[in-house]
């Protein structure tokens, strides 16, 4: 699984192929948590590639119903199809035809076990939903069936490799973590994400890209209100091949260090501090 997800273009933990490895085996959804940008949604679209398999994503918000992620009635085209219809037809011959899945809008949920082909499900940011759509969502990944009133029960095609990806902006229910296999990603040791800004960005020259992953560490280590992720890592790499930088100078750091850090507050302490270290670095012994 390791193999695979390299070659996929995701470099895991070793927690993470294990995980995934063990999922697939006994079938059973990953449940994904962590800070923002450490490469949740990544590992979903990485594995996707790996399985050879479609990515069918349902993005989480708050509000989402069953409409929007399972399926809705196409109304427009059942009133047309009522219209069309001669006056002398009775309701009962209009309603067994309407409610056909011809006339069915499959939403992600549904698309998912409806397929012929098995898909990786992606239900990204399960937390920001409401407990009544994640006891749906129970039913639906114990059961792998559902219910819809008019049609009867559709029953899971293939069955999909589900991922749940979670900031853990409120706790999720006991019920749907133990049907799940729990991840916690978290930001990665210096090794791991210098070969990851290697993948993203193989221009920057292995020196820079050395340091510029120390420095980060440094900035991670600081009580910031919002530590920077690897995606900011990826950024300020792509910033510095761009800028065409050769030395990570505290005049370099200081121009491009908002890519990195987004609060004011932030900003402040981290130039004070990582700044100043900087600086004493490159000053000749
Ligand atoms: N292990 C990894 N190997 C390769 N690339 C990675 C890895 N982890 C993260 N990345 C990269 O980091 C970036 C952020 O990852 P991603 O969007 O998956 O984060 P996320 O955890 O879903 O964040 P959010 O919670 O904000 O949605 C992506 O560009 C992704 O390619
Ligand atoms: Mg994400």
């Amino acid at each position: 699984m390791a193999t695979g997800l390299r070659e996929a273009g995701y470099l895991p933990a070793d927690a993470t192929a294990l995980v995934c490895f063990l999922a697939e085996r006994l079938g059973k959804p990953v449940l994904v948590e962590g800070p923002a940008g450490v490469g949740k949604t990544e590992l979903a679209k990485a594995l996707a590639r790996l399985l050879d398999r479609t990515l069918v994503r349902l993005q989480c918000y708050e509000g989402l119903d069953e409409a929007k992620a399972l399926y809705e009635w196409n109304y427009r085209k059942q009133l047309l199809r009522i219209q069309a219809e001669d006056q002398g037809t009775g309701w009962d011959a209009v309603q067994d035809d309407i409610f056909g899945h011809e006339f069915l809008l499959e939403r992600p949920l549904l698309a998912a076990i409806s397929s012929v082909d098995p898909v990786v499900l992606l239900i990204d940011e399960i937390d920001k939903t409401d407990q009544e759509f994640e006891a749906m969502l129970l039913e639906l990944l114990s059961d792998f069936q559902i219910t819809i009133p008019e049609l009867g029960r559709v029953e899971a095609r293939t069955r999909p490799f589900v991922l749940l990806t979670s900031n853990n902006t409120r706790e999720l229910t006991e019920a749907l973590k133990r049907r799940c296999l729990y991840l916690w990603l978290d930001y990665p040791g210096t090794e791991r994400e210098l070969e990851i800004v290697h993948l993203h960005t193989p221009e920057l020259p292995e020196q820079m890209a050395r340091r510029l992953v120390e420095v980060v560490a440094m900035v991670r280590e600081l009580d910031l209100r919002k530590p920077p992720s690897i995606a900011e890592t990826i950024d300020w790499a792509r910033a510095l091949v761009l800028l065409g930088a050769d030395d990570l100078t505290p005049e370099v750091f200081r121009s491009t260090m908002s890519i990195l850090v987004k609060h004011r507050t932030d900003l402040a302490l981290v130039a004070e501090r990582v700044g100043v270290r900087l600086a004493g670095a490159g000053q000749p012994a």
